[in-house]
């Protein structure tokens, strides 16, 4: 076999995902996409699992989609391949999960760390969708997601210049949730991964459903659409574990 080009990491409840080909600054091609979903996709129904971390390198989370990969092909083949659609497997993972961006985060890389649920990223981050330069657009949602994470103007301008923001840039723009020193990037990650996978996984599973109906649905749709899942929460025992403990001055010992 082929050698490996992820990395598969648990400590307790959070599984670490780590794209590791240096030779290529971690460029996403269909290996790394097959031992992507091929990790996460089994992991994602594991009652054990209660987050993912999806990291790269120092200087790469991921530098884009392969090029090598990319140049040769040819519309009924990329057409009749569905090519780039099997990335919605990761996006339509159900566990949290955190992309934890160091370094380039270009192209299908940005694309890959808006599909997870927050990006944490380190001072080194440099995000950007440059794929015009190629003769090409963002094909795997940064079209979509980067202009709802951070609208139309900044997104215009990002996918049609083909530069790239810097990591105070994107804090402020809303793509990234926190900053922070290079070193210190993967341990917070981790450690807010712990704090998602110590709380009852069907609650966070709820939680970042209802986050998400906001991103595609009207308000009074969404509203009907959060009020009913909370509802439905009153039917799990950790909703009785999680109000009990805090009545009886304990830490609540949530079991799914
Ligand atoms: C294949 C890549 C690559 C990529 C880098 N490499 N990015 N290979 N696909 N996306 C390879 C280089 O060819 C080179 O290989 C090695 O990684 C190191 O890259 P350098 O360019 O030498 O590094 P540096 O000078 O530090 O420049 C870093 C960089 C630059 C600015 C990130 O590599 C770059 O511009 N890369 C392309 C970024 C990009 O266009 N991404 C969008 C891809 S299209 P060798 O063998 O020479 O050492 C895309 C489409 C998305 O993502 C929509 C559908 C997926």
């Amino acid at each position: 076999a082929a050698n490996k080009c992820v990395r598969v990491e648990r400590e307790g409840r959070v599984v670490i995902l780590t794209i590791d080909r240096p030779e290529a600054l971690n460029a996403l091609n269909l290996q790394v996409l097959s031992e992507l979903t091929d990790a996460m996709v089994p992991l994602d129904s594991d009652p054990g699992v209660g987050c993912f971390v999806l990291t790269g390198s120092a200087k790469a989370f991921a530098a884009g989609a392969d090029i090598a990969e990319m140049r040769d092909r040819t519309y009924p083949d990329a057409f009749l391949t569905n090519m780039l659609a099997g990335w919605e497997a990761i996006a339509q993972l159900r566990t949290p999960k955190i992309a934890a961006v160091s370094g380039y985060a270009l192209g299908g890389g940005c694309e890959l760390a808006m599909m997870c649920d927050t990006i944490y990223c380190g001072q080194s981050a440099r995000f950007g969708q440059p794929e015009i330069k190629l003769g090409v657009i963002p094909g795997m949602g940064g079209s979509q997601r980067l202009t709802r994470l951070v609208g139309k103007s900044k997104a215009m301008d990002m996918i049609l210049t083909g530069r790239m923001m810097d990591a105070d840039e994107a804090k402020e723009a809303g793509l990234v949730a926190r900053i922070y020193p290079d070193d210190e990037l993967l341990g917070a990650a981790k450690e807010a991964a712990a704090q998602i996978a110590s709380y009852s996984k069907t609650t966070a599973l709820v939680a970042r459903e209802a986050v998400d109906r906001a991103l595609e649905t009207s308000l009074s749709e969404g509203l009907l659409f959060e009020r009913r899942i909370f509802q439905s929460l009153f039917g799990t025992d950790d909703q009785k574990e999680g109000m009990s403990a805090f009545i009886e001055k304990r830490k609540a010992d949530f079991k799914r």
